[in-house]
C-alpha cells in the first residue's frame, strides 16, 4: 500500500513536470490586463492537461473531452476580448476577429478529426496548440494591449476610480 502510493506521488510528479515543461506561463505571455491574462492561464493549463493525457496514453474519450474544453473556453475567451474591443472601440477589431475565427476553426478541426477516429494527437498537435496560442497572444492579443490599457484607464479615471 504505502509503495503504491510513493509510485502514484512520484507518477505525479513526473507528470506534473512534463507537462509544465511543455508550456509555462511567463511575463512575456501577459499582455498587463489581468482578466485577459487569467484567462489566457487557463488555455496554457489545459493545453498542459491534454500533453499529461496524452503523456499517460489516456482513452480516446478523455481526450476528446480535453479538447472539447479547450474548444469552448476558446470560444468564450474570444468573445470576451470581442466584447472589450466593441466597448472600448478598438480601431483593428475586424482583423482580430477574423484571426479568431480561423483559430477557432483550427482548434474545431482537431477535435473533430479525433473524435472522428484519427491516431491519438501527438508531439506535433501539441507543438502545433502551443504555437497556436503563443503566436496569437504574443501578436494579436500583445497588439491590442496598449489601446485597451488605455482605454481602461481613462474609463476608471472617469468613473472616480
Ligand atoms: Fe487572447
Ligand atoms: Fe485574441
Amino acid at each position: 500500500m504505502l509503495q503504491s502510493f510513493a509510485q502514484t506521488d512520484r507518477t505525479f510528479q513526473y507528470y506534473r513536470v512534463k507537462a509544465m515543461d511543455l508550456l509555462e506561463w511567463s511575463d512575456e505571455l501577459s499582455v498587463g490586463i489581468d482578466l485577459i491574462d487569467k484567462q489566457h492561464m487557463v488555455l496554457v493549463r489545459t493545453i498542459n492537461l491534454l500533453a499529461m493525457a496524452i503523456e499517460q496514453n489516456s482513452e480516446r474519450e478523455l481526450l476528446v473531452a480535453i479538447f472539447e474544453t479547450l474548444a469552448d473556453y476558446t470560444r468564450t475567451h474570444f468573445a470576451y476580448e470581442e466584447e472589450l474591443f466593441e466597448h472600448y472601440g478598438y480601431p483593428e477589431s475586424n482583423l482580430h476577429k477574423q484571426d479568431h475565427q480561423a483559430l477557432t476553426d483550427q482548434v474545431v478541426s482537431l477535435k473533430n478529426r479525433f473524435e472522428a477516429g484519427e491516431n491519438n494527437p501527438g508531439p506535433e498537435v501539441l507543438k502545433f496548440l502551443v504555437e497556436w496560442l503563443t503566436g496569437h497572444i504574443m501578436g494579436a492579443d500583445k497588439h491590442y494591449a496598449p489601446f485597451l490599457q488605455k482605454a481602461m484607464r481613462e474609463q476608471n479615471h472617469r468613473n472616480g476610480r
